[in-house]
C-alpha cells in the first residue's frame, strides 16, 4: 500500500497574551514535531486526553489551519506551501466530519442545495442535474431518503444530521477523511449505526480515514493502527491489536487502564513528588506524572524508538519491552 498522507515534523504554536513593542509574543505549543504516515485505504486512530492537540493535527493535515512548522505530503506531493488556488483540488480530495457536521449548514437553505453548491464549485459534477442525481443517490446510501433533499437542517435528528454531514463530504468524491469524534454527541445505539456506515463506506469507496476519538473500545474496533498523543507529542504508534494487548508507553497504559480496569488507579493519579521535579522545557512531557520516570526523563524528551514497522514508542522506560521481545523471538 502506498502512503497517502505523510505528516512530517508538524508543529503548531498559538500566540498567548498580548505582545508589546519590546517583548515578543509568548506562544503555546499545541503540537510538537509530529510524524505520522497514513497508507491509502488505512484507518488510523488518534487518541489522547482532551487538549492534547488531536483536532489541531487533523485540521492542519487538511490545511484548514496553517502549521507553524513541518510539512504535509499528500500522495507524494508537498502541499504545505500551496496557495488557495493550488489547494482547490486537494480541498476536494480531503474532507472532515466532526461532532455535529450539520451545524455548519445554513439554517435557511435546504440541505440538498447546500450539498450541490460545493459540488458545482469544485467541479465534481458536470451539471446541476447530474449533481442532484448524485445527491439523491448519496442520501439513500447514507440511510436517508431522496425527499430529504428539500428539507432544512433543523428538521433532522442528531443521527440524521451526521448522515447528512457524511453525504456532504462524500458528494465531493474525497479520498481522505478526518473523522473528528464523529459520534461523541450521539446516543450509543446511533453511534454504532454511524460507525458501521463509515466502515461500509470506507470499503465501498476505498477511503482513507484519520479517526480522532476518546472512546478506546470504539477505536479498537474501528482502526487498523493507533497513534497516542500527549500534550502535543506522539508517544506511541502501533497496530490496534498490539497497542491494546501490549502498550509500551505509560500514557497508552494510562489511557487503557482508565477504561479497562475501572477499579485500578490510572497511572497518572496523584504524583505530586514528580510534578515538583518536572522540567517543562527539556524533559519528557509525561515525566511529571509518570511512575517510571528516572533522572534522564527529566532531562530530555525521548526520541521515537522503532520496535518494528508497526510499533514505535517514545519512552526511556517502556513497560513491556522484555515480554514483547521474547514474543518476537518466538514468532
Ligand atoms: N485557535 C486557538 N488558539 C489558541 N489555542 C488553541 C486554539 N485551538 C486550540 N488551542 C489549544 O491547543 C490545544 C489543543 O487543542 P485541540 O482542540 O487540538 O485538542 P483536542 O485533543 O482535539 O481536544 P478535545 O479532545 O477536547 O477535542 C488546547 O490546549 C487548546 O486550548
Ligand atoms: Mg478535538
Amino acid at each position: 500500500m502506498s502512503n497517502l498522507i505523510e505528516i512530517k515534523g508538524l508543529t503548531k504554536e498559538f500566540p498567548i497574551g498580548n505582545s508589546t513593542f519590546l517583548k515578543k509574543r509568548a506562544v503555546f505549543k499545541a503540537v510538537h514535531g509530529v510524524f505520522l504516515t497514513i497508507k491509502r485505504g488505512e484507518i488510523v486512530g488518534l487518541i489522547g486526553e482532551s487538549g492534547s492537540g488531536k483536532s489541531t493535527i487533523g485540521r492542519m493535515a487538511l490545511r484548514l489551519i496553517e502549521p507553524s512548522g513541518g510539512s504535509i505530503i499528500y500522495d507524494g506531493k508537498d502541499i504545505t506551501k500551496l496557495n488557495h488556488k493550488e489547494m482547490m483540488g486537494y480541498y476536494q480530495k480531503m474532507q472532515i466530519i466532526f461532532q455535529d457536521s450539520a451545524s455548519s449548514f445554513n439554517p435557511r437553505k435546504t440541505i440538498g442545495e447546500q450539498i450541490v453548491t460545493p459540488m458545482l464549485r469544485l467541479g465534481v459534477a458536470r451539471s446541476r442535474k447530474e449533481a442532484e442525481m448524485d445527491v439523491y443517490h448519496l442520501l439513500e446510501r447514507v440511510g436517508l431518503k431522496r425527499e430529504h433533499f428539500v428539507r432544512y437542517p433543523h428538521e433532522f435528528s442528531g443521527g440524521q444530521r451526521q448522515r447528512i454531514g457524511i453525504a456532504r463530504a462524500l458528494a465531493l468524491k474525497p479520498e481522505f477523511l478526518v473523522l473528528d469524534e464523529p459520534t461523541s454527541a450521539l446516543d450509543v445505539s446511533i453511534q454504532a449505526q454511524i460507525l458501521n456506515l463509515l466502515l461500509d463506506l470506507q470499503e465501498e469507496f476505498n477511503l482513507t480515514y484519520l479517526f480522532i476519538g476518546h472512546n478506546l473500545s470504539i477505536i479498537k474496533f474501528f482502526c487498523d493502527r493507533v497513534a497516542v498523543l500527549y500534550k502535543g507529542r506522539l508517544v506511541e504508534v502501533a497496530d490496534s491489536d498490539r497497542l491494546y494487548t501490549n502498550p509500551f508507553h505509560p500514557v497508552s497504559r494510562m489511557l487503557l487502564n482508565s477504561v479497562l480496569t475501572l477499579d485500578k488507579k490510572p497511572l497518572a493519579d496523584d504524583l505530586s513528588e514528580n510534578t515538583a521535579k518536572i522540567n517543562r522545557n527539556t524533559g519528557c512531557v509525561f515525566s511529571g506524572k509518570c511512575l517510571y520516570a528516572t533522572e534522564l526523563c527529566f532531562e530530555a524528551h525521548p526520541e521515537m524508538e522503532v520496535l518494528s514497522a508497526n510499533h514505535q514508542y517514545a519512552c526511556y522506560n517502556p513497560q513491556n519491552v522484555e515480554e514483547t521481545q521474547e514474543q518476537l523471538v518466538t514468532l
